[in-house]
């Protein structure tokens, strides 16, 4: 398989890891990065009637309604650009929305290539989600403790003022991971079913550690998919 031919569904829980990951994997291998949640940040940022339907959703830790999400991924999967390849980051994350995906991915004429799951305990997603910090100007990322920034509040690229996330505060995140429990960890059992699942130990190791083996999956030299 070609890279031009990747089609990634990034999988794992609130905190996993799967922005850290999407940004280096979409530069490495060419593709168009698919976040339904920054789409959606986005669009509660700039109140468009989607953002206004989503915003109560996610303030609460819940996920929108699967038919809103369904329509914004189809819209973006059919840009020409997305034709070189995609990684979808957050979706699907129930199994209505991984069927629905399979659907339209064959109308569309493509199938997914990999889902790779970040495997990360519950009890290190919390500390992650509580320490998360992220540029109000460049969106970059940052950890207070695993990766913290030079000057505290301030983008080291940027120089722009460091927030935390709307729904990183505990009543949510925790709600998040119940969620993520109860409607997204059956679709492990789905695309292991379908064998495209491959599994990436997330903890104990840094972001590099992480995508020297997710790479290594994608890179089809090393013998993957
Ligand atoms: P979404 O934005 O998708 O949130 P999420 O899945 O909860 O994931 P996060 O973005 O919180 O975490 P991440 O895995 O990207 O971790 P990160 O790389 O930042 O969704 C938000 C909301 O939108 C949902 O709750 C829902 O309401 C709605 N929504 C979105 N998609 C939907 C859908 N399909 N259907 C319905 N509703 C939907 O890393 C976290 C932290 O850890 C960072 O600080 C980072 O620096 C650090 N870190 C990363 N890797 C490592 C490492 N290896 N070691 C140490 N620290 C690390």
């Amino acid at each position: 398989m070609g890279e031009a031919e990747l089609h990634i569904v990034l999988l794992g829980g609130p905190g996993s890891g799967k922005g850290t990951q999407a940004v280096h994997l979409v530069k490495r291998f060419g593709l168009v990065h698919i976040s339904t949640g920054e789409i959606l940040r986005a669009a509660v940022a700039a109140g468009t009637a989607v953002g206004r339907e989503a915003q109560h959703f996610m303030d609460a830790g819940e996920l929108v309604p699967d038919e809103l999400v369904i329509r914004l991924v189809r819209e973006r999967v059919v840009q020409p650009d997305a034709q070189r390849g995609f990684l979808l980051d957050g979706f699907p994350r129930t199994l209505s929305q991984a069927e629905r995906l399979d659907v339209m991915l064959l109308d569309v004429g493509c199938t997914l290539s990999h889902a790779i799951l970040l495997d990360v305990p519950e009890e290190e997603l919390i500390v992650r989600l509580a320490g998360r910090r992220l540029c109000r100007m460049c969106a970059r990322g940052y950890h207070l403790r695993f990766n913290p920034p030079v000057l505290q509040g301030v983008c080291d690229r940027c120089g722009g003022e460091l927030y935390q996330r709307d729904d990183d505060n505990e009543a949510t995140v925790s709600n998040r991971l119940a969620v993520y429990r109860e409607q997204t960890e059956p679709l492990i059992d789905y695309y292991e079913r379908s064998g495209l699942l491959r599994r990436v130990a997330g903890a104990d190791r840094g972001p590099d550690e992480v995508f020297l083996c997710v790479e290594q999956i994608l890179t089809p030299a090393a013998g993957a998919a």
